[in-house]
């Protein structure tokens, strides 16, 4: 019995139409709900966000941290993950990060509270990086902070990390 991917659809004879392989699906989770991908497997993870699923908040600029996602709870490049290599895993962009009533994440207030947003293009990528570390280390040292992969080409470093330590003190709301 033939396997769905060894089955082809037929050329017309003579057009010179190589006929591409049916693909298996690459189911994956993204914010909370369920996906299958059937196009490219090694298309970007950014890509697929971006272009197919139009969340446009991890943005292309893997040099700045811009492109961040969790994959399994673990911050990422969205830039640098093929489509066939998330089959059963679970990605949160920023779109995913605020509660499903609609409450910010304690880290996203924290960037309000402090005013750490210029432009905004890079918030994306440090709101994700910021969730991860505080999982991982929830009183990061300013050499954690020091490690952490992202720019501000807006100069907001230092009320980012304002505002991690804000969260990691307890802090919520205004000062
Ligand atoms: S806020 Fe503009 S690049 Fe960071």
């Amino acid at each position: 019995m033939a396997l769905a991917q060894d089955l082809v659809t037929p050329a017309a004879p003579g057009n010179g139409i190589v006929p591409e392989k049916v693909r298996d699906g690459i189911d994956l989770e993204i914010n909370g709900e369920h996906y299958r991908h059937t196009g490219d497997p090694q298309m970007p993870l950014l890509w697929y966000l971006r272009d197919v699923l139009r969340l446009t908040g991890t943005k292309y600029a893997r040099e700045t941290g811009a492109d961040l996602v969790l994959l399994n709870g673990k911050a990422v490049s969205a830039i640098a993950q093929p489509m066939v290599k998330l089959a059963g895993k679970s990605v949160i962009t920023v779109e995913g990060l605020a509660a499903n009533d609609g409450g910010l994440h304690p880290v996203q207030q924290a960037f309000i509270d402090e005013d750490a947003i210029g432009c905004g293009y890079c918030t994306p990528g440090w709101l994700i990086a910021a969730v991860d570390l505080l999982k991982r280390k929830p009183r990061p040292t300013d050499d954690d902070l020091d490690q952490l992969p992202n720019l501000c080409r807006c100069g907001c470093q230092t009320r980012v990390r304002r505002a991690i330590k804000r969260v990691a003190a307890g802090k919520v709301g205004p000062a």
